[in-house]
């Protein structure tokens, strides 16, 4: 900045534009280069790229650090290693930081933390979403302690805006050690593939503690993450798809906790039958069939932005539209491990669910599951409790929730996912549903155990009693004889089937009972 004072308006003005340009350029060309040449783009251009055009209103460009240990005095770049402010995606307000790993490695101190927590805190006052873009350091290594504070006042904040607010993280550089924490207490991580990493412990002290070798990607890249820990609910090819995609998120997301979900002007027919659904369900019970087909035909043009597609893929999760209306759709999967329910689809379910339910998205379910993955390895991974999550979450959402039985409906599973029992609104099963406490096959075997064994021709005797038990048990109508099953439809008839009940129960109002909050399984 310039020593003397300026005295007329158009030194204050051009004092004002020499600020603004520093503030802009707080990295070094090096530094930007460098970023460049790793892929990535820089933290302005990705809010750029995220926002409409020319949306963009910065805040707090002039903030500067205040730390002296390490001589920091000397170097106080404005706007410190963030950039902060609002703007509109869709024209849809949105609050934004985006980190600047050009300015001491995006590393986060006092104020870096400071301008997070306000544009956090503009977010949660006004009722817009907030989106994170994470490129850092971690811990700023001079500011010592205070920069540790200073994440527990951003995680306080992520905390408090959990379903008031969407939260929603982009990944797109390092993000480690406890700084992982915040990205993790919101509602959706995106990360980009090969230049994006997520975790506690780096390659080096893994080495060291354990003697594990792994690269950066394999520890903590977005496949891992994706496919694996679960941790991210998305893998974009590069910085472009990731902007984008994210954007694409929010057009199913209401502003806030307090709103509905913008309707988009439905052009697909809402009577339109799907007469493909009739042949979909394979004739033999064992073979598989891939459950977003189901999901593609009967959502508005095939729309579905599946979540966490590549984790737990027994069960699908995504956001679709009916009518012009989002709903979120959970389906189990017979394509893989025969849609069985585990500890991962359980939880990833769960938490789907959750969200929807804090933001006012109605849940669709598609089943056929055949019931809980059996095995010391479930049961020792706490499928009881993680099972439970899943059971929680239904049965704990009070947006509209309607469901279709497909096929198998078996045994505990059948409960879990978006019965009657659980309160869902509308229930409604195919001709090819099978709800039952558990498949021909087992239930024959235990309950007939000591009559096959009697029998000189067990085998055959066996067959016979599958075969009655098929015929009494195997079908949806003691089901529906009892109103756990509202209405046996045929497969073509889905869409406007749930057309109508989406309609139906916009004005669905379910209070519950007053507590501070319920003690889910976790
Ligand atoms: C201060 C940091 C920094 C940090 C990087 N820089 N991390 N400054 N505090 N945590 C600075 C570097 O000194 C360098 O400054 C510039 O940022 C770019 O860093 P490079 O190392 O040149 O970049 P690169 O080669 O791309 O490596 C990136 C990196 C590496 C892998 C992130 O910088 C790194 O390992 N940093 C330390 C990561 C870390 O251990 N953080 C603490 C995690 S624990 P110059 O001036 O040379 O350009 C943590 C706890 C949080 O965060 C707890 C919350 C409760």
């Amino acid at each position: 900045m310039r020593d003397k004072a300026p005295e007329t308006f158009a030194e204050r003005l051009a004092q004002l534009e020499e600020l603004r340009y520093e503030a802009i350029h707080a990295g070094t060309a090096a530094a930007v280069e460098k970023q460049h040449a790793k892929g990535r783009y820089t933290a302005r251009e990705r809010v750029d790229k995220l926002l409409d055009p020319g949306s963009f209103q910065e805040l707090d460009a002039f903030v500067r650090h205040r730390t002296t240990a390490f001589k920091m005095e000397r170097n106080r770049p404005y706007g410190d290693a963030v950039v902060t402010g609002h703007g509109t995606i869709d024209g849809r307000r949105v609050c934004v930081f985006s980190q600047d790993f050009t300015v001491f490695g995006g590393s986060l101190g006092e104020v870096m933390s400071e301008k997070m927590c306000k544009i956090m805190d503009l977010a949660a006052k006004i009722g817009c979403p907030v989106i994170g873009i994470n490129d850092s350091g971690g811990a700023r290594i001079q500011e010592g302690v205070v920069s540790l504070g200073a994440y527990g006042d951003v995680f306080l904040r992520n905390v408090r805006c959990s379903g008031v607010i969407p939260q929603i993280s982009l990944i797109m550089g390092p993000c480690a050690g406890g700084a992982v924490y915040s990205p993790a207490i919101t509602d959706f991580i995106f990360m980009v593939r090969e230049t994006s990493h997520m975790f506690i412990t780096g390659p080096e002290v893994i080495k060291t503690v354990t003697g594990e070798e792994v690269g950066f990607e394999e520890l903590g890249g977005a496949m891992s993450h994706s496919s694996k820990s679960g941790v991210a609910h998305f893998a974009c090819e590069d910085e472009d798809s990731c902007l984008e995609d994210a954007r694409y998120l929010l057009s199913f997301l209401p502003a806030n906790n307090l709103e509905m979900p913008p309707r988009v002007a439905p052009a697909d027919d809402p009577l339109r039958a799907a007469p493909e659904l009739d042949a979909i369900v394979p004739d033999s019970p064992n073979k598989p069939y891939d459950m977003r087909e189901v999901i593609h035909r009967v959502v508005d043009d095939g729309e579905f932005f599946e979540v966490h597609e590549h984790y737990a893929r027994n069960i699908v999760c995504g956001f679709s539209r009916l009518d012009g209306f989002a709903v979120g759709v959970v389906g189990n999967q017979p394509a893989q491990m025969a849609g069985v329910l585990d500890i991962d689809s359980s939880e990833k379910a769960a938490r789907f669910i959750r969200f929807c339910d804090a933001f006012n998205v109605p849940i669709v379910t598609f089943c056929d599951v055949p019931g809980f993955l059996p095995g010391t390895t479930q049961e020792w991974g706490g499928i009881i409790r993680h099972g439970a999550k899943l059971l929680y979450a239904y049965a704990e959402a009070t947006v509209p929730k309607i469901t279709v039985i497909t096929r198998k409906s078996y045994g505990g599973a059948y409960d879990v996912m978006g019965s009657k029992h659980l309160a869902a609104d509308m229930n409604f099963a195919w001709p090819t549903a099978e709800v039952a406490v558990m498949g021909p096959e087992g239930a024959v075997n235990i309950i007939y155990r000591r009559d096959i064994a009697a029998s000189p021709t067990p085998d055959s005797r066996r067959a016979k009693l599958i075969d009655d038990y098929k015929a009494h048990f195997a079908n949806p109508y003691a089901a529906a004889e009892r109103g756990y099953i509202d209405e046996v439809i045929i497969p073509h008839e889905t869409r406007p089937k749930l057309v109508t009940a989406l309609h139906t129960l916009q004005t669905k109002r379910q209070p519950g009972p007053k507590r501070k909050h319920g003690n889910i399984p976790l």
